[in-house]
């Protein structure tokens, strides 16, 4: 069961069309079990509109994929178990702290993208709606890192020269082509599968300078009566002035688009957290920057008698490029509250070439 929750990271050669890494249930009925949140994200201009494949797709794709060193070089940290029964309690918290690193010593703002984040997901999907993603994040390069918000939620993205850091909520709601085919997949050889666009709501677009302390936050709190939940999701620097601050909130799943659905549902109950480098066209270990150190907390409610049973954290899927950053993870727990500490760190060696 583990195995086939885990986080699949790594990925495979790129077609841009389809994106055989994100391995769902074929039929879109049913409430869908997502594989991996990466991949729809990528740089603009291959991101409009994605499917995915079925699990048997997915499974015979594997061994290519884990060969391959594909320059989309992602890292990424979860829990063994892969989630926490945590999103059915008012008072919950999911916190990260991390300084900004220094730049890449070496990178491409138009051709390179770098979300490098602590989020939660839900891999549990309703009819209509695919990825239900909190990621707020560090962004540098070719990035969505902003939306039209309030009603459509259309994502836009920006060439970034500098550090940002923004909250955001993404997520996919079908597409309106009638062959439910992604226009770049219409291949008569193809079989239909369910065609997604991505959305997103996202807060204010904030600077920031290597050294800043960064935070993340992610609440589930109880609004005037025991059945009015929002989740909000906040990432600033730690001390400044309220406008180094970006917030996201959720009344509803989805930001209200798919509908029928609502925070208390079911499938919303077990929480996906984790950390990732979700870094695309690396080449080189400069492409990196030098170093990444994350602390992050979860904190069950105040008042918890029951212990939650915390896991040990591992780096979910393989390194597939030689000079990726080496990865650390250290975490302590108590009754109520887990601690994970990641560092990647770049080897002197690799840093030091080109
Ligand atoms: C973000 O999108 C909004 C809404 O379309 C727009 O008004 C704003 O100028 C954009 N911000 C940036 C930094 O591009
Ligand atoms: C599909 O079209 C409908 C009607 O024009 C619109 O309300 C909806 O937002 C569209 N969906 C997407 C995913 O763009
Ligand atoms: C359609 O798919 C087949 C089989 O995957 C492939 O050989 C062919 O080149 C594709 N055609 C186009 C136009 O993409
Ligand atoms: C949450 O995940 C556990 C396995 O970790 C599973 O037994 C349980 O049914 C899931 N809960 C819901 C509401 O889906
Ligand atoms: C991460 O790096 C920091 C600073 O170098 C160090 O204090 C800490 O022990 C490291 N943690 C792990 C788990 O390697």
């Amino acid at each position: 069961m583990s195995a086939m929750i885990s986080i699949v990271c790594v990925l495979l050669a790129v077609s841009t069309s389809c994106m055989p890494w994100l391995a769902c249930a074929e039929e879109e009925h049913k409430p869908q079990w997502l594989s991996s949140p990466l991949g729809m994200r990528r740089p603009q201009g291959q991101s409009n509109e994605f499917t995915v494949a079925s699990p048997k797709e997915w499974s015979e794709s594997s061994d290519a994929r884990k060969k391959e060193c594909n320059h989309e070089a992602h890292l990424c940290v979860g829990p063994s178990h892969d989630h926490y029964p945590l999103g059915h309690e008012p008072g919950v918290l999911f916190t990260a702290r991390f300084r900004v690193p220094p730049l890449p010593k070496s990178y491409n703002s138009q051709t390179m993208t770098y979300y490098d984040y602590f989020n939660i997901f839900w891999r549990q999907q309703p009819k209509g709606g695919f990825m239900n993603q909190f990621v707020p994040q560090l962004m540098l390069g070719n990035v969505l890192a902003n939306s039209s918000n309030y009603p459509d939620y259309e994502p836009k993205w920006l060439v970034l020269d500098e550090w940002h850091i923004g909250a955001q909520y993404f997520f996919a709601l079908p597409c309106n082509t009638t062959s439910e085919v992604a226009p770049s997949d219409q291949n008569a050889s193809v079989k239909r599968k369910p065609c997604w666009k991505p959305k997103a709501a996202t807060g204010k677009l904030i600077p920031v300078k290597p050294g800043e302390l960064v935070e993340t936050t992610f609440t589930l709190v109880q609004v005037t009566n025991v059945d009015d939940w929002e989740w909000h999701l906040q990432m600033g620097v730690v001390g400044a002035h309220p406008n180094r601050w970006s917030l996201v909130v959720s009344r509803v799943p989805f930001m209200g688009l798919v509908k029928n659905t609502k925070w208390q549902d079911d499938n919303y109950q077990n929480v996906t957290v984790g950390s990732c480098l979700e870094n695309y066209n690396m080449y080189v270990a400069n492409n990196y920057p030098s170093t990444w150190q994350i602390s992050m907390d979860v904190i069950a409610p105040a008042g918890e008698s029951r212990r939650v049973s915390w896991d040990d954290w591992r780096l979910a899927g393989d390194e597939h490029c030689s000079w990726q950053p080496k990865t650390t993870l250290a975490s302590v727990d108590g009754s109520s509250w887990q601690r994970v500490i990641w560092n990647a760190t770049l080897t002197r060696s690799d840093h030091a070439q080109q």
